[in-house]
């Protein structure tokens, strides 16, 4: 049986949700942004020990002013809101991606979260914003340059925003595309897709997924 490590997952859906219901986008990122919650004591219940969860990606700013608007203050709301359940959880919040660009309050948010939960080991949840696969390889090599270290995989890997391999990879909402999400570490990951929108995903959802896993004969490119 497989063991699940790291589980990442693309959260995508939030817009149709909204419109087949004649909302605006940003009612479907809000519900949206209720899910992960549940996710997260998903995760501490069978003891997964890293989430990756596609927040924002580097392509997202070209989305009209107002959703990317929305989407940080969102994000603010979400850094307050979640401090007590992550304390009391044991949940490790850290981001993956870069966020020199965000406002310096956005920073100072996401930097208090990370300090209140540094030493919590039940799960780490890497929130990418502002992440891009090929943005985070590309700042991977540049810090084994300046690190001055040997150029070779093992120093790139840990080098990256997370070094972990990904074991198992969702996407909600119907695609069947990886949208330059971690790349590198879902080199192995087992591939998991469902139609529901990411607003009405759910933890009954993600355990069959799971267990679905456990069983999957992972070869790792040998026999
Ligand atoms: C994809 O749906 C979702 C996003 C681009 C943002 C993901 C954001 C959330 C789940 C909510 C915010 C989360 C936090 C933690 C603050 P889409 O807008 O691409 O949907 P569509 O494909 O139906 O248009």
């Amino acid at each position: 049986m497989n063991n699940l490590n790291h589980l990442a997952i693309i959260m995508d859906g939030n817009g149709r949700w909204a419109k087949k219901r004649n909302f605006l986008r940003q009612k479907g990122h809000e519900v949206g942004a209720n899910v992960v919650e549940q996710i997260c004591e998903f995760c501490t219940d069978q003891d997964i020990k890293i989430l990756s969860l596609y927040a924002f990606s580097t392509e997202n700013w070209k989305r009209p002013k107002r959703e990317v608007e929305f989407l940080m203050d969102l994000l603010k709301k979400f850094l307050i809101s979640k401090r007590e359940n992550f304390i009391k959880n044991g949940i490790k919040f850290t981001t993956i991606g870069d966020i020199s660009v965000f406002s310096n309050e956005l920073k100072d948010e996401i930097n208090l979260l990370k300090s209140l939960t540094h030493d919590n080991t039940k799960l780490k949840l890497n929130l990418a914003i502002n992440y891009g696969a090929k943005d985070e390889i590309l700042r991977a090599f540049k810090r084994v340059s300046e690190l001055k270290l040997e150029l070779n995989e093992q120093n790139l890997q840990n080098c990256l925003d997370e070094s972990e391999c990904i074991d198992l990879l969702v996407r909600t909402g119907g695609e069947q595309r990886l949208s330059n999400f971690m790349l590198w570490q879902a080199s192995y990951a087992e591939l998991a897709f469902s139609d529901t929108l990411w607003p009405d995903f759910t933890k009954d959802e993600l355990a069959k997924i799971v267990e679905n896993f456990k069983y999957k004969n992972r070869r790792f490119g040998g026999l």
